[in-house]
């Protein structure tokens, strides 16, 4: 591994901002910023308790997923009509590009929505102009994934999926989040078997250090047979597991600074023994409006804790444009990229 111009920590730091990113981990109304929340309150004319952004960011404070997710959810009223969700993708989609991410792949809960009347419709098509707009001013190319909240029944994740079906076009795969506890991914095997028999790729979240964390990982790939798993990196609990995750290539969305606030640190060895075992663990942010870091602070807060080096940092970039799911032509067009960039750099991975 040659690791010549960008051997310092600036230099990393400039080669990190350079690198063409793909993130696969990241929750469209977790990109909700103080600022763009107190405007679209304006605009829709809510009180929220709150009139500065100081104020706002006071009430983004938690320690665990649960407490996190009872800021999270609430915080979603102020999104009401089409242009509110296109603004908030639009929004995320600039941030993303200035910081050099090339695609992304987007988590979206439109249960969050439907629940408190806001139609599917308006949500999907907010978003979906959202993402053709960004990719026609800025360049960058955007997907949807569609989560289900693994708290709330099969029942309502199924009728939600038949709702999804004539926006086919617009949605690349199916995920699952929200409160993990007492929630494993067999509770929505029917829903998940639909899901594929539409030809929708399959991901869920396997969050750390969950009651029943190796099982609920073994369920999403043995049962589930699932093509990614959101965080998951307590797989390292179970050599078999991880030899089977990596026989297969399933890609592991890891998001350091989310770890480090809704656990006790960021998970930089599971997530580099990974790395090192070669399975296909990328870099990603979850909710950089309430977590503060976006897809450089990620790379970079990793690098720095584990000590990797440009070569390392290069693997995760590429990993990420391997597991996502493009066509094989856009994904030889970014690994090109990719790879024109780290020769420019004098770096191989
Ligand atoms: N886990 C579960 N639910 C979520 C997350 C997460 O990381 N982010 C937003 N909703
Ligand atoms: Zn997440």
């Amino acid at each position: 591994m040659t690791d010549t111009a960008a051997s310092t920590p600036t230099d990393l730091a400039a080669f990190i901002e350079g690198l063409p990113k793909c993130e696969l981990h990241v929750h469209l109304e977790g990109t909700l910023a103080p600022d763009l929340k107190l405007a679209l309150a304006q605009r829709n004319g809510l009180d929220i308790g709150q009139t500065t952004v100081e104020e706002v960011e006071a009430t983004y404070q938690f320690d665990s997923l649960t407490s996190f997710l009872a800021v999270y959810y609430p915080a979603m009223g102020v999104l009401v009509t089409a242009e509110d969700f296109s603004d908030l993708a639009y929004a995320y989609l600039a941030k993303a590009a200035s910081l050099g991410v090339r695609y992304v792949e987007m988590f979206f809960d439109p249960q969050a929505h439907t629940g408190r009347g806001v139609p599917f419709s308006t949500v999907i098509q907010g978003y979906r102009q959202g993402i053709v707009r960004a990719r026609a001013e800025l360049g960058i190319s955007g997907e949807l994934i569609l989560c289900f909240l693994r708290d709330l029944s099969a029942e309502f994740a199924m009728a939600t999926l038949m709702e999804a079906l004539p926006y086919k076009e617009w949605i690349i795969g199916i995920g699952l989040d929200s409160d993990e506890r007492g929630n494993p991914p067999s509770k929505f095997a029917a829903v998940f078997a639909r899901a594929r028999q539409e030809g929708w790729q399959l991901t869920m979240h396997c969050d750390i250090d969950q009651e029943g964390s190796i099982e609920h990982i073994r369920q999403a790939l043995q049962e589930i047979g699932v093509d990614r798993i959101d965080h998951g990196t307590n797989i390292v609990e179970s050599p078999a597991l991880v030899a089977e995750a990596k026989e297969r290539g399933v890609g592991f969305t890891c998001c350091p600074v989310s770890n480090s606030f809704v656990t006790a640190d960021m998970k930089a060895d599971e997530i580099v023994s990974l790395l090192r075992d070669g399975v296909r663990v990328t870099v990603n942010s979850d909710d950089p409006a309430y977590f503060g870091g976006y897809m450089t602070e990620n790379y970079a807060a990793l690098a720095a804790h584990a000590g990797l080096d440009a070569g390392e940092v290069l693997a995760l970039a590429r990993n990420a444009f391997e597991v996502a799911w493009l066509t094989p032509r856009a994904r030889d067009g970014y690994l090109a990229e990719l790879d024109a960039y780290a020769a420019r750099h004098g770096v191989t991975g």
